[in-house]
């Protein structure tokens, strides 16, 4: 078996990939910020187990951060993601650095207008121009046969399948469902901000969206559960609710009611962290 490895430079990464292309082995990629939990180890693994070869890459991207978010305090432990991802079986581990990323006089971004409007793009102007930006650059480095992302950030699975398709990158791009905790918190780095009292009530969360999710499968007006909904995770102790927002799962346009195929999809904050999280709509019931 291959050893496991850290490259930081674009040309290391590939002169790895070519090897192994030479040999004709299959290519897997999980791209992350680090910062590792289970719910990055379930691509892995899925990588693993599915492909000839895992790459995974660590960078903490500052273009998908906000003026006032938290690129300073993002978590960072190099040594324990690396540990950690050589016991989970991957091989690589691409960690660029920011001026192998961005060298100085780079400007060339990627938009997904649409999609990286709306939502989390409503609320944080510029993420999803960072986000495409980033994984469009780590596609093209890497040029792997499959990459490996979460539903837990269902939105930019979205965005991430609309710039593949736009840009011909001939990559296949999978999702894999959200990994949660026994009160149905998804996993997430930021969960580190929680405080005691507010990780007990963070697992409202997921019971909103899927007590919403199944209104709407038992007939109710999607539109009409979005408010209650906000008001159920305020009671719940989120001090905000960016929104709560029942949509179509492909397009992310407002589900209309009876439609199949939908999402709830939430962003709210309680203390320092801001939660998001999302869930399917069923079968739908047809009107009666
Ligand atoms: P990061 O938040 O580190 O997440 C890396 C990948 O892990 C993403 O595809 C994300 O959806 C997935 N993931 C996170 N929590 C998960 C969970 N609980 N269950 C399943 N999958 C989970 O997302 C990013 O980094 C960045 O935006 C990135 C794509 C790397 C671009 O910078």
């Amino acid at each position: 078996m291959t050893k496991f490895e850290t490259v930081r430079r674009v040309a290391d990464l590939r002169s790895r990939l070519a090897a192994w292309r030479r040999e004709g082995l299959s290519i897997g990629f999980v791209p992350t910020m680090g910062a590792l939990h289970e719910g990055h180890f379930s691509l892995v693994r899925r990588s693993v187990e599915t492909r000839d070869r895992t790459i995974v890459s660590l960078f903490v991207n500052p273009r998908q951060f906000g003026p006032t978010e938290d690129f300073a305090l993002y978590p960072r432990d190099e040594a324990a993601d690396s540990a950690a991802l050589a016991r989970q079986g991957a091989h690589l581990l691409f960690a660029p650095d920011l001026i192998e990323m961005y060298p100085p006089g780079s400007v060339t971004t990627v938009t997904v207008p649409g999609l990286g409007d709306m939502l989390e793009g409503e609320f944080r102007p510029g993420f999803f121009e960072g986000v495409a930006t980033v994984v469009t650059k780590l596609l093209i480095q890497a040029m792997p046969d499959t990459a490996f992302f979460g539903e837990k950030d269902y939105q930019q699975l979205l965005v991430i399948k609309r710039l593949v398709a736009d840009l011909d990158l001939p990559v296949e791009v999978v999702g894999c469902p959200t990994v949660r905790e026994a009160d149905g918190l998804a996993l997430s780095s930021r969960n580190a901000y929680l405080l005691p009292v507010e990780r007990a009530r963070a697992g409202a969360l997921y019971r909103v969206l899927t007590d919403t999710a199944r209104l709407i499968e038992a007939g109710a007006d999607p539109a009409g559960t979005e408010a209650d909904a906000k008001r159920a995770l305020e009671r719940a102790g989120f001090y905000k609710v960016d929104y709560v927002a029942v949509r179509d799962a492909e397009t992310l346009e407002p589900l209309v009611r009876g439609a199949s195929g939908g999402r709830v999809l939430a962003a709210a904050w309680l203390g320092m962290a801001r939660l998001i999280d999302n869930v399917p709509v069923g079968a739908l019931s047809p009107l009666p």
